[in-house]
């Protein structure tokens, strides 16, 4: 059953795509108030209760215990006590004693989520501006919820096959060569690599849609040359367009009032990689269209993907908080600073970027009205992403494009995908990646991954090794470091054959992962899921932290900490686990039900297959064309008699139909041996194993 209650004035926030059901009747399971510090809803809650949701945020699965807020922050340091990181995904599910039942708090503005941080008894939400569209969604079951959700905001964005493929990305990439070079290396080696990313060093002077033609004097060559190499280049695009007379997007911008203005109607200004900068006020159609027009420019030279950054909008300073941080430096210049005055000059050089101040100072058109932008600011990364995705599609409307963005909010999952921002190289941070997979799927975000190996800090081979182990799982696959670290291509490292071989399970895995990816994603339901999502009995499920279950038939467990040889698992039910070197080398031991301890070498990965079920694994390839999906091995343990339904489609058209790329693959035990059917299909039961 969906609710929709309205409180105040609640403003558009282009998260739904139905309309829910208006209720007039006080929202059950709530105590609402309304005062001067917005409006709250509090929920208590029973000792056990578990809550999931938030999408993109720190800590676990279950959410209980902190406090977080939504609030689209530039935020480079993802440690457990951060309250919000790039996007705002205002879903929450509760799960206790009674009915599960799921909450959309859709206010664009900031929300905070007290989840038994003040109390540990008490759940409470409230949104800043007082004004809030609640939509409450009752089932009988977690999956159910989600699925009602996901029907209600709309198809996931689908991109194509081909960025299922390994990326390799680095801020400092600033060249031709070097991009040819890092593509030889992979080449060279057998890696498997499908795209590589340019970083803001491919502009010039971080102007967007420009490129620096001393370093790439041939674009489209270049993009030409790599696709005949299988390999696609993905620049990246920024919210800010610098300042500049003469640089046409910033001189088209304020010729046609393009950009966000300060109260009396003159353009914003906020600096970032370019120093001062104009911020497209992406909310009003002409402008999207307009900016979305500019990535023709690109694709013109051949480029068929991007991400899209810094679009919270990360604001490093603005003209006010200039003059305020020049003031107070004249002011303390002669002073012995102590205690007080050092820190408090401290705050103020480090308060001046992504200060609240700037985010009340600037304003937008949006639904007919003058909006500050700090009532809309969760929404403004989202709707980057749909100026692009919108330019994109104008350009090649039969077809898919990669991207993602760093911003976001729930609605933006129907433009792009979304990274999980700036990581750091740490062992936690895997798990924090694992965490935030089931949370960004329930909120529509299925097209996702985090930067593996970590981007700010120096990884060490043996992370990165582990990282990719679980990052063969997640959609995107993309490492990606900072400007400084310790290089992390796979090739700088000795370990490198042991990354090359888990790379090969990722791309024999594909036909699976991809046929999962795409049903999640045209159904509604979640490519990763909690464990406590699929065995709501099992109590040892409901604390589980760090498996998860991937698809309709498989588990995933990585191993996420230093120098461990093995790791604990829970098996809620008989399972067959695959311990992978490569996707030649892999061996299949059937377990029962249960907790387990799995030995796992630094060069081995465990997937988990539940009983009865088969899945398809292909030969591989050193990138995802050459993969081939009708030449298939299944892998499973059967008694019986088992189906798959595999999809698979061109990986290109706009509009896939799932019933048309819907297949089965039967399989069935006879005379003591597995033997497998699916029409058009090469399939060789061999490892399909039988008792
Ligand atoms: C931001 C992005 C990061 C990128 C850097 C330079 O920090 O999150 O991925 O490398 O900007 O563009």
């Amino acid at each position: 059953m969906i609710r929709r209650f309205d409180y105040g004035t609640p403003l558009p926030t282009d998260a739904l795509v139905k309309e829910a059901p208006l209720c007039t009747e006080a929202i059950p399971f709530f105590e609402v108030t309304a005062g001067e510090g917005g409006i709250t809803f509090t929920h208590r809650l029973g000792k056990d209760d578990l809550i999931y949701g938030l999408g993109e945020t720190v800590r676990g699965i279950n959410k209980r215990g902190h406090l977080y807020r939504s609030w689209n922050s530039d935020e480079f340091s993802h440690h457990e006590d951060k309250q919000s990181l790039y996007a705002s995904h205002n879903l929450l599910i509760f799960s206790g004693d009674g009915k599960p039942f799921g909450v959309f708090f859709d206010d664009p503005g900031e929300v905070v989520f007290d989840l038994g941080y003040t109390r540990a008894d008490t759940a409470s939400v409230t949104g800043v501006n007082g004004d809030m569209r609640v939509i409450l969604i009752e089932e009988d079951s977690l999956n159910a919820i989600v699925r009602v959700f996901r029907g209600l905001i709309g198809q996931s964005y689908l991109p194509p096959k081909w960025a299922f493929g390994y990326i390799q990305s680095r801020w400092g990439y600033a060249a031709d060569s070097e991009v040819r070079a890092i593509v030889q290396e992979h080449r060279s080696r057998h890696i498997p690599l499908d795209g590589v990313c340019m970083d803001i060093d491919y502009m010039v002077d971080y102007k967007d849609f420009s490129w620096n033609e001393q370093s790439f004097p041939d674009l489209a060559g270049l993009c030409s040359d790599m696709k005949k190499d299988h390999i696609r280049l993905i620049p990246i695009i920024d919210a800010g367009v610098k300042q500049q007379d003469g640089y046409e997007v910033c001189d088209e911008g304020l010729r046609n009032g393009y950009f966000c203005t300060y109260e009396n109607g003159e353009p914003f200004v906020g600096a970032v990689w370019p120093g001062r900068s104009y911020f497209p006020d992406f909310f009003r159609p002409e402008v999207r269209q307009w900016f979305g027009r500019k990535y023709h420019k690109l694709m013109d030279a051949g480029v068929e993907g991007f991400w899209n950054d810094m679009n919270e909008p990360a604001l490093f300073y603005s003209e006010a908080g200039l003059a305020e941080a020049r003031q107070e430096l004249t002011r303390l210049m002669d002073m012995n600073l102590g205690l007080d005055a050092f820190f408090h000059l401290k705050d103020v050089l480090m308060g001046m970027q992504n200060k609240r101040e700037d985010y009340e100072s600037f304003y937008h058109r949006y639904a007919g009205q003058k909006v500050r932008h700090d009532r809309v600011h969760n929404l403004y990364g989202g709707f980057m992403t749909r100026a692009a995705a919108e330019g994109l599609a104008e350009y090649e409307p039969e077809k898919r494009h990669l991207l993602f963005s760093r911003a976001s909010y729930v609605g933006a999952h129907r433009w792009g995908g979304v990274w999980q921002g700036d990581n750091t190289s740490w062992w936690s941070h895997i798990l924090m990646n694992l965490k935030m997979l089931p949370s960004l799927n329930m909120c529509g975000f299925l097209y996702t991954g985090a930067d593996l190996g970590g981007f700010s800090g120096n990884t060490t081979e043996d992370l990165l090794l582990r990282w990719l182990q679980l990052g063969i799982f997640t959609p995107l696959m993309r490492n990606h470091s900072a400007l400084g670290t310790r290089e992390q291509e796979i090739y700088r490292f000795g370990m490198q054959e042991d990354m090359r071989k888990v790379l090969t399970v990722r791309y024999a895995l594909l036909p699976y992962l991809y046929s999962e990816f795409m049903k999640c994603a045209l159904t509604g339901d979640s490519m990763f899921r909690p464990l406590a999502f699929d065995y709501p009995q099992d109590p040892a499920c409901l604390r589980i932290e760090d498996q998860l279950m991937l698809g309709g038939e498989c588990m995933i467990a990585p191993v996420y900490e230093q120098n461990a040889r093995g790791r604990n698992v829970y098996l809620p039910e008989d399972m067959l686990l695959v311990r992978f070197r490569s996707a030649e080398d892999y061996c299949l031991i059937p377990m029962e039900k249960g907790r387990h301890w799995i030995d796992l070498d630094l060069n081995e990965l465990p997937l988990f297959i539940r009983k009865g079920c088969v899945i398809p694994m292909s030969r591989g390839g050193e990138w995802v064309e050459a993969v081939d999906f009708t030449d298939l091995t299944l892998l499973g343990w059967l008694e019986g008699e088992a189906s798959y339904a595999f999809y698979n489609d061109d990986g290109m058209d706009a509009a896939p139909v799932l019933e048309k790329g819907l297949q089965t693959i039967r399989c069935k035990v006879e005379g003591g041996k597995a033997i497998a059917a699916g029409e058009g299909l090469r399939l060789d039961a061999s490892k399909v194993i039988v008792g």
